[in-house]
Protein backbone atom coordinates (compact mmCIF):
# COMPACT_ATOMS: atom_id res chain seq x y z
CA UNK A 1 0.00 0.00 0.00
CA UNK A 2 1.27 3.54 -0.58
CA UNK A 3 -0.05 6.85 0.31
CA UNK A 4 0.72 9.87 -2.34
CA UNK A 5 0.47 13.31 -1.08
CA UNK A 6 1.18 15.63 -4.11
CA UNK A 7 1.63 19.54 -5.16
CA UNK A 8 1.42 19.93 -8.78
CA UNK A 9 2.81 23.57 -9.44
CA UNK A 10 1.71 25.16 -12.81
CA UNK A 11 4.70 27.18 -14.23
CA UNK A 12 3.26 29.71 -17.40
CA UNK A 13 2.07 27.23 -20.09
CA UNK A 14 0.95 24.55 -18.25
CA UNK A 15 0.19 21.19 -20.59
CA UNK A 16 1.96 22.30 -23.58
CA UNK A 17 5.49 23.28 -23.16
CA UNK A 18 7.81 23.46 -20.28
CA UNK A 19 5.46 23.87 -17.30
CA UNK A 20 4.83 21.06 -15.41
CA UNK A 21 6.87 20.57 -12.21
CA UNK A 22 5.73 17.50 -9.98
CA UNK A 23 6.31 16.66 -6.62
CA UNK A 24 5.63 13.43 -5.27
CA UNK A 25 5.51 11.86 -1.74
CA UNK A 26 4.61 8.72 -0.31
CA UNK A 27 5.17 6.13 2.42
CA UNK A 28 6.06 2.96 1.86
CA UNK A 29 8.64 0.38 3.06
CA UNK A 30 12.10 1.84 3.98
CA UNK A 31 13.16 1.99 0.73
CA UNK A 32 15.64 4.94 -0.72
CA UNK A 33 13.71 8.38 -1.52
CA UNK A 34 12.70 9.12 -4.86
CA UNK A 35 12.34 12.67 -5.84
CA UNK A 36 10.53 13.21 -9.12
CA UNK A 37 10.10 16.92 -11.37
CA UNK A 38 8.21 16.85 -14.74
CA UNK A 39 8.70 19.38 -17.22
CA UNK A 40 6.84 19.85 -20.31
CA UNK A 41 3.04 18.31 -22.39
CA UNK A 42 0.79 16.32 -19.98
CA UNK A 43 2.64 13.01 -22.26
CA UNK A 44 5.55 13.90 -19.74
CA UNK A 45 3.58 13.95 -16.78
CA UNK A 46 1.67 10.65 -17.64
CA UNK A 47 5.22 9.11 -18.16
CA UNK A 48 6.26 10.19 -14.19
CA UNK A 49 3.59 7.97 -13.11
CA UNK A 50 4.58 5.47 -15.10
CA UNK A 51 8.40 5.99 -13.92
CA UNK A 52 6.82 6.44 -9.73
CA UNK A 53 4.70 3.28 -10.43
CA UNK A 54 8.12 1.21 -11.88
CA UNK A 55 9.83 2.70 -8.87
CA UNK A 56 7.61 2.41 -6.27
CA UNK A 57 7.67 -1.40 -7.13
CA UNK A 58 11.09 -1.67 -6.42
CA UNK A 59 10.76 -0.39 -2.94
CA UNK A 60 11.42 2.89 -3.48
CA UNK A 61 9.50 5.49 -1.63
CA UNK A 62 9.07 9.42 -2.94
CA UNK A 63 9.63 12.96 -0.98
CA UNK A 64 8.72 16.21 -2.18
CA UNK A 65 12.30 17.47 -0.57
CA UNK A 66 15.09 16.92 -2.98
CA UNK A 67 17.53 17.69 -0.44
CA UNK A 68 16.64 14.76 1.80
CA UNK A 69 16.25 12.30 -1.55
CA UNK A 70 18.59 9.16 -2.78
CA UNK A 71 17.54 9.37 -6.22
CA UNK A 72 16.40 12.66 -8.18
CA UNK A 73 14.90 12.34 -11.25
CA UNK A 74 14.40 15.36 -13.73
CA UNK A 75 11.83 14.39 -16.08
CA UNK A 76 12.89 17.21 -19.23
CA UNK A 77 11.46 18.66 -22.20
CA UNK A 78 13.08 20.13 -25.43
CA UNK A 79 10.55 21.86 -27.19
CA UNK A 80 12.04 25.11 -26.98
CA UNK A 81 15.15 26.59 -26.26
CA UNK A 82 13.91 27.79 -23.10
CA UNK A 83 12.47 24.26 -21.88
CA UNK A 84 16.11 23.05 -22.16
CA UNK A 85 17.61 26.21 -20.00
CA UNK A 86 15.19 25.87 -17.21
CA UNK A 87 16.75 22.53 -17.02
CA UNK A 88 20.20 23.32 -16.81
CA UNK A 89 19.51 25.69 -14.00
CA UNK A 90 17.62 23.36 -11.70
CA UNK A 91 20.42 20.98 -12.63
CA UNK A 92 22.73 23.70 -11.17
CA UNK A 93 20.61 23.83 -7.85
CA UNK A 94 20.71 19.66 -7.48
CA UNK A 95 24.27 20.20 -7.83
CA UNK A 96 24.77 21.87 -4.64
CA UNK A 97 22.66 20.07 -3.04
CA UNK A 98 24.88 16.72 -4.57
CA UNK A 99 28.15 17.89 -3.12
CA UNK A 100 27.43 17.85 -0.07
CA UNK A 101 25.57 14.68 -0.37
CA UNK A 102 28.18 12.55 -2.93
CA UNK A 103 26.17 9.79 -2.57
CA UNK A 104 22.88 11.07 -4.26
CA UNK A 105 21.92 9.78 -7.29
CA UNK A 106 20.55 12.32 -10.55
CA UNK A 107 18.43 10.86 -13.50
CA UNK A 108 17.16 12.87 -16.24
CA UNK A 109 14.55 11.61 -18.29
CA UNK A 110 12.05 12.43 -20.98
CA UNK A 111 12.91 14.32 -24.03
CA UNK A 112 15.86 16.06 -22.97
CA UNK A 113 17.95 12.88 -22.43
CA UNK A 114 17.00 11.70 -25.52
CA UNK A 115 17.99 14.49 -27.77
CA UNK A 116 21.19 15.02 -26.28
CA UNK A 117 22.05 11.19 -25.15
CA UNK A 118 25.71 10.35 -23.46
CA UNK A 119 26.95 14.10 -23.98
CA UNK A 120 24.74 14.83 -20.50
CA UNK A 121 27.37 12.82 -19.59
CA UNK A 122 30.09 14.99 -20.46
CA UNK A 123 28.51 18.36 -20.27
CA UNK A 124 26.52 17.68 -16.87
CA UNK A 125 28.93 15.92 -14.31
CA UNK A 126 26.26 15.68 -11.72
CA UNK A 127 24.56 13.37 -13.79
CA UNK A 128 24.16 9.46 -12.97
CA UNK A 129 21.72 8.30 -15.52
CA UNK A 130 19.90 9.26 -18.75
CA UNK A 131 16.76 7.48 -19.53
CA UNK A 132 15.05 8.01 -22.85
CA UNK A 133 10.81 7.44 -22.90
CA UNK A 134 10.98 4.69 -24.11
CA UNK A 135 13.47 2.86 -21.70
CA UNK A 136 11.69 3.19 -18.39
CA UNK A 137 11.29 -0.77 -18.11
CA UNK A 138 14.85 -0.56 -17.74
CA UNK A 139 15.09 1.30 -14.77
CA UNK A 140 16.28 -1.62 -12.07
CA UNK A 141 18.85 -2.54 -14.59
CA UNK A 142 20.38 0.88 -14.93
CA UNK A 143 20.18 1.89 -10.99
CA UNK A 144 22.04 -1.46 -10.57
CA UNK A 145 24.69 -0.12 -12.44
CA UNK A 146 25.02 3.28 -11.01
CA UNK A 147 24.77 1.77 -7.88
CA UNK A 148 28.11 0.01 -8.77
CA UNK A 149 29.85 2.97 -9.37
CA UNK A 150 29.62 3.44 -12.76
CA UNK A 151 27.47 6.11 -15.09
CA UNK A 152 24.34 4.65 -17.45
CA UNK A 153 22.37 5.61 -20.39
CA UNK A 154 19.62 3.92 -22.38
CA UNK A 155 18.07 5.77 -24.96
CA UNK A 156 16.75 3.09 -27.06
CA UNK A 157 13.48 4.13 -28.83
CA UNK A 158 10.62 1.42 -29.44
CA UNK A 159 8.40 1.15 -32.06
CA UNK A 160 5.77 -1.24 -29.41
CA UNK A 161 6.90 0.40 -26.47
CA UNK A 162 2.89 1.53 -24.91
CA UNK A 163 3.62 0.62 -21.21
CA UNK A 164 0.07 -0.75 -21.86
CA UNK A 165 0.74 -3.00 -18.79
CA UNK A 166 1.85 -0.75 -16.11
CA UNK A 167 -0.48 1.00 -13.90
CA UNK A 168 0.15 4.31 -13.08
CA UNK A 169 0.69 5.43 -9.81
CA UNK A 170 -1.75 8.64 -9.82
CA UNK A 171 0.94 11.33 -8.83
CA UNK A 172 -1.53 14.56 -9.41
CA UNK A 173 -4.01 12.97 -7.61
CA UNK A 174 -7.30 14.78 -6.39
CA UNK A 175 -9.20 11.57 -7.10
CA UNK A 176 -11.76 13.79 -9.79
CA UNK A 177 -9.10 14.07 -13.06
CA UNK A 178 -6.81 11.87 -14.74
CA UNK A 179 -4.44 11.66 -18.11
CA UNK A 180 -4.86 8.41 -19.67
CA UNK A 181 -2.10 8.11 -22.18
CA UNK A 182 -3.36 6.28 -25.34
CA UNK A 183 -0.46 6.71 -28.06
CA UNK A 184 2.92 7.48 -28.05
CA UNK A 185 5.27 9.17 -30.41
CA UNK A 186 4.42 11.16 -33.73
CA UNK A 187 5.44 10.27 -37.69
CA UNK A 188 4.27 13.73 -38.47
CA UNK A 189 7.69 15.67 -39.05
CA UNK A 190 6.37 19.49 -38.69
CA UNK A 191 9.61 21.16 -39.86
CA UNK A 192 10.02 23.40 -36.69
CA UNK A 193 9.32 20.35 -34.25
CA UNK A 194 11.36 18.40 -31.98
CA UNK A 195 8.93 15.40 -30.83
CA UNK A 196 9.65 13.13 -33.78
CA UNK A 197 13.60 12.74 -32.51
CA UNK A 198 12.97 12.85 -28.88
CA UNK A 199 9.72 10.04 -28.77
CA UNK A 200 10.19 8.16 -31.85
CA UNK A 201 7.56 6.55 -33.82
CA UNK A 202 3.98 6.87 -33.43
CA UNK A 203 2.40 3.62 -31.67
CA UNK A 204 -1.49 3.08 -30.48
CA UNK A 205 -2.00 1.42 -27.10
CA UNK A 206 -4.20 -1.67 -27.13
CA UNK A 207 -7.49 -0.45 -26.82
CA UNK A 208 -8.56 -2.74 -24.15
CA UNK A 209 -5.81 -1.68 -21.91
CA UNK A 210 -7.48 1.98 -22.23
CA UNK A 211 -10.95 0.99 -21.83
CA UNK A 212 -9.33 -0.97 -18.48
CA UNK A 213 -7.75 2.08 -17.07
CA UNK A 214 -10.69 4.34 -17.66
CA UNK A 215 -13.02 1.55 -15.63
CA UNK A 216 -10.76 1.43 -13.01
CA UNK A 217 -10.62 5.11 -12.73
CA UNK A 218 -14.54 5.33 -12.57
CA UNK A 219 -14.47 2.64 -10.29
CA UNK A 220 -12.24 4.47 -8.04
CA UNK A 221 -14.83 8.03 -8.45
CA UNK A 222 -12.54 9.97 -10.98
CA UNK A 223 -15.03 11.57 -13.06
CA UNK A 224 -13.09 12.82 -15.83
CA UNK A 225 -10.12 11.21 -18.48
CA UNK A 226 -8.32 13.07 -20.76
CA UNK A 227 -7.32 11.17 -23.55
CA UNK A 228 -3.58 11.85 -24.34
CA UNK A 229 -1.36 11.32 -27.78
CA UNK A 230 0.22 13.83 -30.09
CA UNK A 231 -1.95 13.25 -32.54
CA UNK A 232 -5.31 11.40 -31.09
CA UNK A 233 -7.02 11.60 -34.25
CA UNK A 234 -4.30 9.16 -36.08
CA UNK A 235 -5.27 6.90 -33.34
CA UNK A 236 -5.07 3.32 -34.59
CA UNK A 237 -5.16 -0.10 -32.70
CA UNK A 238 -5.58 -3.72 -34.58
CA UNK A 239 -6.21 -6.73 -32.32
CA UNK A 240 -3.48 -9.25 -32.89
CA UNK A 241 -6.16 -12.13 -34.69
CA UNK A 242 -7.01 -8.65 -37.13
CA UNK A 243 -10.44 -9.00 -36.18
CA UNK A 244 -11.21 -5.80 -33.82
CA UNK A 245 -9.99 -2.57 -35.32
CA UNK A 246 -10.43 0.69 -33.27
CA UNK A 247 -9.90 4.42 -34.90
CA UNK A 248 -10.38 7.39 -32.44
CA UNK A 249 -13.81 7.91 -32.83
CA UNK A 250 -14.64 4.35 -32.02
CA UNK A 251 -12.13 4.51 -28.97
CA UNK A 252 -13.84 7.81 -28.16
CA UNK A 253 -17.17 5.86 -28.25
CA UNK A 254 -15.76 3.19 -25.91
CA UNK A 255 -14.50 5.58 -22.94
CA UNK A 256 -17.53 7.73 -23.44
CA UNK A 257 -19.65 4.19 -22.35
CA UNK A 258 -17.80 3.67 -19.48
CA UNK A 259 -20.32 6.12 -17.28
CA UNK A 260 -22.50 8.46 -17.84
CA UNK A 261 -20.81 10.88 -15.53
CA UNK A 262 -17.05 10.34 -16.52
CA UNK A 263 -16.24 13.60 -18.74
CA UNK A 264 -14.29 12.75 -21.49
CA UNK A 265 -11.43 15.05 -22.68
CA UNK A 266 -8.83 14.55 -25.50
CA UNK A 267 -5.84 16.67 -26.52
CA UNK A 268 -3.92 17.24 -28.97
CA UNK A 269 -6.23 16.79 -32.57
CA UNK A 270 -4.65 17.20 -35.55
CA UNK A 271 -6.39 19.96 -38.23
CA UNK A 272 -5.24 17.33 -41.49
CA UNK A 273 -6.73 14.04 -39.14
CA UNK A 274 -9.75 15.10 -37.25
CA UNK A 275 -12.55 13.58 -39.40
CA UNK A 276 -16.26 13.99 -39.02
CA UNK A 277 -17.29 10.72 -37.59
CA UNK A 278 -15.09 12.21 -34.69
CA UNK A 279 -17.15 15.27 -34.46
CA UNK A 280 -20.50 13.36 -34.45
CA UNK A 281 -19.33 10.80 -31.77
CA UNK A 282 -18.62 13.99 -29.49
CA UNK A 283 -22.10 15.01 -30.69
CA UNK A 284 -23.98 11.87 -29.87
CA UNK A 285 -22.46 11.92 -25.86
CA UNK A 286 -23.26 14.54 -23.76
CA UNK A 287 -19.98 13.07 -21.46
CA UNK A 288 -18.07 13.87 -24.17
CA UNK A 289 -16.76 17.70 -23.53
CA UNK A 290 -17.77 20.18 -26.37
CA UNK A 291 -13.90 21.19 -26.60
CA UNK A 292 -11.00 20.61 -28.93
CA UNK A 293 -7.59 22.05 -29.14
CA UNK A 294 -6.86 22.26 -32.78
CA UNK A 295 -3.12 23.62 -33.16
CA UNK A 296 -2.86 26.03 -36.24
CA UNK A 297 0.28 27.20 -35.66
CA UNK A 298 0.02 29.53 -38.17
CA UNK A 299 -2.70 31.49 -40.76
CA UNK A 300 -0.96 31.63 -43.99
CA UNK A 301 -0.54 28.82 -46.59
CA UNK A 302 3.22 29.41 -47.37
CA UNK A 303 4.01 29.21 -43.89
CA UNK A 304 2.27 26.30 -43.36
CA UNK A 305 4.10 24.13 -46.01
CA UNK A 306 7.07 24.85 -44.99
CA UNK A 307 6.31 24.28 -41.62
CA UNK A 308 5.12 20.62 -43.42
CA UNK A 309 1.91 21.24 -41.35
CA UNK A 310 0.42 19.41 -44.62
CA UNK A 311 -2.87 21.48 -44.77
CA UNK A 312 -3.20 24.84 -45.98
CA UNK A 313 -5.25 28.12 -44.87
CA UNK A 314 -8.84 26.79 -46.35
CA UNK A 315 -8.34 23.46 -45.14
CA UNK A 316 -8.36 24.60 -41.37
CA UNK A 317 -11.22 27.07 -42.06
CA UNK A 318 -13.31 24.48 -43.51
CA UNK A 319 -12.77 21.83 -40.85
CA UNK A 320 -13.39 24.76 -38.21
CA UNK A 321 -16.75 25.15 -40.04
CA UNK A 322 -17.18 21.58 -39.91
CA UNK A 323 -17.08 21.96 -36.14
CA UNK A 324 -19.62 24.80 -36.24
CA UNK A 325 -21.93 23.03 -37.56
CA UNK A 326 -21.87 19.23 -36.04
CA UNK A 327 -21.23 21.22 -32.95
CA UNK A 328 -22.71 24.34 -32.17
CA UNK A 329 -21.23 26.04 -29.25
CA UNK A 330 -18.01 23.82 -29.17
CA UNK A 331 -15.24 25.51 -27.78
CA UNK A 332 -12.24 25.51 -29.55
CA UNK A 333 -8.55 26.27 -28.72
CA UNK A 334 -5.07 26.36 -30.55
CA UNK A 335 -1.31 26.78 -30.47
CA UNK A 336 0.16 29.53 -32.73
CA UNK A 337 3.84 30.22 -33.66
CA UNK A 338 4.96 33.50 -34.52
CA UNK A 339 8.01 34.66 -36.20
CA UNK A 340 8.72 31.26 -37.93
CA UNK A 341 11.75 31.08 -40.73
CA UNK A 342 11.03 33.97 -43.76
CA UNK A 343 7.74 35.08 -42.21
CA UNK A 344 6.78 38.43 -43.40
CA UNK A 345 4.68 41.21 -42.25
CA UNK A 346 1.50 40.08 -44.47
CA UNK A 347 1.96 36.45 -43.70
CA UNK A 348 1.70 37.03 -39.45
CA UNK A 349 -1.30 39.38 -40.72
CA UNK A 350 -2.95 36.02 -41.77
CA UNK A 351 -2.33 34.23 -38.65
CA UNK A 352 -4.35 37.88 -36.95
CA UNK A 353 -7.13 36.85 -39.62
CA UNK A 354 -7.31 33.27 -38.90
CA UNK A 355 -7.72 34.54 -35.10
CA UNK A 356 -10.36 36.46 -35.87
CA UNK A 357 -12.23 34.14 -38.22
CA UNK A 358 -12.05 31.70 -35.00
CA UNK A 359 -12.16 33.50 -32.41
CA UNK A 360 -10.49 31.02 -30.32
CA UNK A 361 -11.70 30.51 -26.48
CA UNK A 362 -8.09 30.36 -25.35
CA UNK A 363 -4.40 29.62 -27.18
CA UNK A 364 -1.17 28.78 -26.05
CA UNK A 365 1.59 31.12 -28.36
CA UNK A 366 4.83 30.77 -28.59
CA UNK A 367 7.82 32.41 -30.35
CA UNK A 368 9.70 30.19 -32.72
CA UNK A 369 12.32 28.39 -31.10
CA UNK A 370 14.98 26.72 -33.56
CA UNK A 371 15.85 23.33 -32.48
CA UNK A 372 19.07 21.37 -33.33
CA UNK A 373 18.70 18.45 -35.76
CA UNK A 374 14.99 19.04 -36.84
CA UNK A 375 14.15 19.94 -40.86
CA UNK A 376 13.19 23.70 -40.39
CA UNK A 377 17.03 24.00 -38.71
CA UNK A 378 18.52 22.36 -42.09
CA UNK A 379 16.54 23.65 -44.43
CA UNK A 380 15.78 27.91 -43.25
CA UNK A 381 17.23 30.60 -41.76
CA UNK A 382 15.80 31.78 -38.24
CA UNK A 383 15.84 35.24 -39.61
CA UNK A 384 13.09 37.17 -38.19
CA UNK A 385 14.88 39.63 -35.95
CA UNK A 386 14.05 39.24 -32.49
CA UNK A 387 12.19 42.81 -32.40
CA UNK A 388 10.08 41.56 -34.84
CA UNK A 389 9.57 38.06 -33.50
CA UNK A 390 8.80 40.20 -30.19
CA UNK A 391 6.20 42.72 -31.92
CA UNK A 392 4.81 39.86 -33.62
CA UNK A 393 4.18 37.95 -30.66
CA UNK A 394 2.68 40.74 -28.43
CA UNK A 395 0.55 41.37 -30.87
CA UNK A 396 -1.10 37.98 -31.29
CA UNK A 397 -1.71 37.79 -27.65
CA UNK A 398 -3.22 41.06 -26.93
CA UNK A 399 -5.52 39.77 -29.62
CA UNK A 400 -6.39 36.45 -28.04
CA UNK A 401 -6.49 37.93 -24.77
CA UNK A 402 -9.24 40.27 -26.41
CA UNK A 403 -10.82 37.26 -27.78
CA UNK A 404 -10.41 34.92 -24.65
CA UNK A 405 -12.44 37.66 -22.68
CA UNK A 406 -15.30 37.91 -25.19
CA UNK A 407 -16.26 33.98 -25.15
CA UNK A 408 -16.64 34.40 -21.87
CA UNK A 409 -19.02 36.95 -21.68
CA UNK A 410 -21.13 35.11 -24.35
CA UNK A 411 -21.53 32.72 -21.52
CA UNK A 412 -22.63 35.10 -19.02
CA UNK A 413 -26.38 34.21 -18.12
CA UNK A 414 -25.76 30.38 -18.74
CA UNK A 415 -26.69 27.37 -16.53
CA UNK A 416 -23.61 25.60 -16.96
CA UNK A 417 -22.92 21.64 -15.93
CA UNK A 418 -19.44 22.00 -13.77
CA UNK A 419 -17.61 19.23 -12.18
CA UNK A 420 -16.23 20.96 -8.81
CA UNK A 421 -12.42 20.32 -8.74
CA UNK A 422 -10.99 22.06 -5.71
CA UNK A 423 -11.28 24.82 -3.52
CA UNK A 424 -10.65 27.83 -5.47
CA UNK A 425 -6.41 29.22 -5.35
CA UNK A 426 -7.94 32.60 -3.85
CA UNK A 427 -10.24 31.61 -1.75
CA UNK A 428 -11.45 28.84 0.66
CA UNK A 429 -14.61 29.96 0.44
CA UNK A 430 -15.20 29.49 -3.18
CA UNK A 431 -14.79 26.27 -5.32
CA UNK A 432 -13.14 25.95 -8.66
CA UNK A 433 -14.04 23.86 -11.48
CA UNK A 434 -14.23 23.76 -15.41
CA UNK A 435 -17.50 23.39 -17.36
CA UNK A 436 -17.75 21.71 -20.85
CA UNK A 437 -16.10 24.16 -22.32
CA UNK A 438 -12.84 23.71 -21.01
CA UNK A 439 -13.37 27.25 -19.20
CA UNK A 440 -12.49 28.06 -15.31
CA UNK A 441 -15.60 28.48 -12.86
CA UNK A 442 -15.38 29.49 -9.67
CA UNK A 443 -18.26 29.84 -7.04
CA UNK A 444 -19.28 29.83 -3.49
CA UNK A 445 -18.91 26.54 -1.16
CA UNK A 446 -22.35 25.17 -0.99
CA UNK A 447 -22.00 22.52 2.41
CA UNK A 448 -24.33 20.08 0.31
CA UNK A 449 -21.79 19.54 -2.55
CA UNK A 450 -18.01 18.68 -2.15
CA UNK A 451 -15.38 18.57 -4.86
CA UNK A 452 -16.15 15.82 -7.43
CA UNK A 453 -19.61 16.56 -7.71
CA UNK A 454 -21.33 18.09 -10.82
CA UNK A 455 -23.78 21.05 -9.92
CA UNK A 456 -25.64 23.52 -12.29
CA UNK A 457 -24.15 27.23 -12.00
CA UNK A 458 -25.50 30.17 -12.79
CA UNK A 459 -22.91 31.99 -14.66
CA UNK A 460 -23.00 35.80 -13.25
CA UNK A 461 -19.78 37.70 -14.59
CA UNK A 462 -16.47 36.68 -15.75
CA UNK A 463 -12.84 38.03 -15.38
CA UNK A 464 -11.02 38.56 -18.38
CA UNK A 465 -9.69 34.62 -18.02
CA UNK A 466 -12.46 33.21 -15.21
CA UNK A 467 -16.17 32.39 -15.11
CA UNK A 468 -18.00 33.59 -11.34
CA UNK A 469 -21.16 32.19 -10.65
CA UNK A 470 -23.53 30.46 -8.07
CA UNK A 471 -24.73 27.68 -7.37
CA UNK A 472 -28.40 26.92 -8.36
CA UNK A 473 -29.06 23.10 -7.64
N1 LIG B 1 1.36 17.46 -31.27
C1 LIG B 1 0.89 18.76 -31.09
C2 LIG B 1 1.91 19.75 -30.57
C3 LIG B 1 2.88 19.37 -29.53
S1 LIG B 1 4.11 20.56 -29.15
C4 LIG B 1 0.38 19.27 -32.41
O1 LIG B 1 0.85 18.89 -33.45
O2 LIG B 1 -0.45 20.13 -32.40
C5 LIG B 1 3.12 21.89 -28.54
C6 LIG B 1 3.28 23.17 -29.28
O3 LIG B 1 4.58 23.70 -29.12
C7 LIG B 1 3.12 23.08 -30.78
O4 LIG B 1 1.77 23.02 -31.17
C8 LIG B 1 3.79 24.34 -31.25
O5 LIG B 1 2.90 25.42 -31.28
C9 LIG B 1 4.84 24.59 -30.19
N2 LIG B 1 6.19 24.33 -30.70
C10 LIG B 1 6.70 23.16 -31.12
N3 LIG B 1 7.96 23.32 -31.57
C11 LIG B 1 8.26 24.63 -31.42
C12 LIG B 1 9.40 25.43 -31.71
N4 LIG B 1 10.50 24.91 -32.26
N5 LIG B 1 9.36 26.76 -31.41
C13 LIG B 1 8.25 27.30 -30.87
N6 LIG B 1 7.15 26.59 -30.58
C14 LIG B 1 7.14 25.28 -30.86
FE1 LIG C 1 5.42 17.97 -33.36
FE2 LIG C 1 3.91 18.12 -35.51
FE3 LIG C 1 4.11 15.82 -34.19
FE4 LIG C 1 2.79 17.85 -33.10
S1 LIG C 1 2.21 16.76 -34.98
S2 LIG C 1 4.28 16.55 -32.10
S3 LIG C 1 3.96 19.61 -33.79
S4 LIG C 1 5.74 16.84 -35.30
FE1 LIG D 1 8.31 18.57 -24.43
FE2 LIG D 1 8.71 16.10 -25.07
FE3 LIG D 1 6.29 16.91 -24.48
S1 LIG D 1 9.66 17.84 -26.02
S2 LIG D 1 6.30 19.03 -25.12
S3 LIG D 1 7.98 16.84 -23.11
S4 LIG D 1 6.84 15.35 -25.95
Amino acid sequence: MHNLEIGVKDHDEARQGEALLLEATSELNNGRKLYIESYGCAMNFSDSEIVASIMTDMGFKTTSDYKEADVIFINTCSIRENAEQRVRNRLKEFKAVKSKNPGMMVGVLGCMAERLKAKFLEEEKLVDVVIGPDAYRDLPNLIDQVDEGNRAVNVLLSREETYADISPVRLNTNGITAFISIMRGCDNMCSFCVVPFTRGRERSRDAHSIIQEAKDLYAQGYKEVTLLGQNVDSYKWTSEDQLEKVNFANLLEMVALVGPDLRVRFSTSHPKDITDEVLYTMAKYDNICKYIHLPVQSGNSRVLDIMNRTYDREWYMGRVEAIRRILPGCAISTDVITGFCTETEEEHADTLSMMEFVKYDFAYMFMYSERPGTLAAKRYTDDVPEDVKNRRFNEIIKLQQKHSHERLLEQIGEIQTVLIENFSKKSALDYSGRNDKNATVVFPVDERFKPGQYVNVLIERCTPATLIGRIVG
